[in-house]
């Protein structure tokens, strides 16, 4: 089935994925950090390489603050709910996913904190001004995406990071971004980096991480087994263990590991340069077809999402053609993404999005531009 629904999931996962989960499925899937057996130990070992790996894939300080958590939003949950405290006031934008919206307005509405929604242009676009005007004195924390769900709009992250430095704390949502576009935490001045493991990085669902930088601290907001200070009622103050209670998903963070030789092994420039060209390929084979509206800055500024309507359409009817006459996978509807749609007026319509990996071929893409424009034509 070409499949264009990577930014809800990364599929098809690469093969040495598949056979890093099954080899560990099979051999040695203990319960790692618990118990004192050889396979325990193995899968323990296994575990901390990958967090090491990925500390190093994001340009983390420490591999101890490469937190692993169940996917982005309960990354983004334990960074929001863990960092912020009563009286804080919070920057983020227009374009946020609702795991961004939802724990800042659920914190909100209880009174706790105050919270500023930056307003993006039609496009998408967020500017670094627009962020820094509306720091205000009680400000701890600016949030944003690195990249829509939406439009695929990129955020001037860099340089948020480096003109708040010092003035608020900085999470980053690199839900779509992680393995698509370089990541480099320090660089970036970015204190927590929130990601999952089963789009860009090619692990299978159930995983995400969290990068904490040094200096930032966070209340935990779910307690229990660490396998560690087991005589304590209390939860332990070491990290990772701090933040991870509980038997981890050993066999999808193995797959995480894997997912990031890949990207090592392809090299990160070379797959965004060919999920880039797919892009390109349809923009280019839809954009004159009267009854398409594009939509994203459509030049550099656009990540590999792709998010259009047919004049008149549903955008659920339009995905429901695609799938049932063509086999093609899309996303329609809202994304999670309200105050976005809003942002770029598709609101009450929603849009068909298409979200592009490594993966997809040229036959795919000629396939689906050839769906579109007989969908529109009304064949
Ligand atoms: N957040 C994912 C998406 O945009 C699930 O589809």
């Amino acid at each position: 089935m070409p499949y264009f629904d990577n930014a809800a999931t990364s599929f098809p996962k690469p093969d040495c994925v598949l056979a890093a989960v099954e080899d560990c499925l099979r051999n040695y899937a203990a319960n790692p950090g618990r118990s004192g057996h050889s396979m325990a130990l193995k899968m323990d070992r296994a575990i901390y390489d990958t967090r090491e790996r990925l500390c190093d894939f994001i340009g983390g300080e420490d591999p101890l603050r490469t937190v692993f958590t169940y996917n982005c939003t309960d990354s983004l949950n334990t960074a929001i709910h863990g960092f912020l405290r009563s009286g804080d006031h919070v920057v983020t934008t227009s374009m946020e996913h609702n795991s961004v919206n939802r724990p800042l307005m659920e914190m909100k509405n209880k009174g706790l904190i105050e919270l500023t929604i930056v307003e993006g242009d039609r496009q998408g676009n967020i500017t670094t001004e627009q962020i820094v005007t509306a720091l205000r004195k009680n400000t701890s924390l600016v949030c944003m995406t690195h990249m829509s769900n939406l439009t695929g709009t990129i955020m001037p992250v860099e340089e948020v990071g480096k003109a708040i430095h010092g003035k608020a704390a900085f999470l980053v949502d690199a839900a779509q971004s992680i393995g698509v576009l370089p990541i480099h935490v320090q660089e970036m001045q970015i204190d927590m980096l929130c990601f999952p493991g089963h789009k860009g990085l090619f692990a299978p669902m159930g995983t995400g991480g969290l990068y904490i930088a040094p200096g930032v601290e966070l209340q935990t907001i779910r307690q229990g087994g660490t396998g560690s200070f087991s005589q304590d009622f209390v939860q332990p103050q070491i990290m990772p263990d701090r933040l991870e209670s509980g038997t981890p998903n050993g066999p999808g963070i193995i797959g995480l590991g894997a997912g990031l030789s890949f990207i090592e092994e392809t090299g990160i420039d070379t797959l965004h340069q060919q999920e880039m060209k797919r892009m390109r390929q349809m923009i280019d084979g839809i954009q004159d077809e009267e009854r398409i509206l594009l939509y994203g800055p459509l030049d550099e500024r656009q990540g590999p999402v792709l998010s259009l309507n047919i004049h008149g359409m549903d955008s659920a009817e339009v995905a429901y053609r695609l799938d049932q006459d063509y086999g093609i996978a899309v996303r329609p509807g809202l994304h999670c993404a309200p105050l976005a749609h809003k942002t770029i007026g598709t609101l009450d319509t929603g849009v068909v999005r298409f979200s592009f990996s490594y993966f997809n071929t040229e036959e795919e893409v000629d396939l689906a531009v050839d769906a579109l424009r007989r969908i529109a034509r009304g064949e």
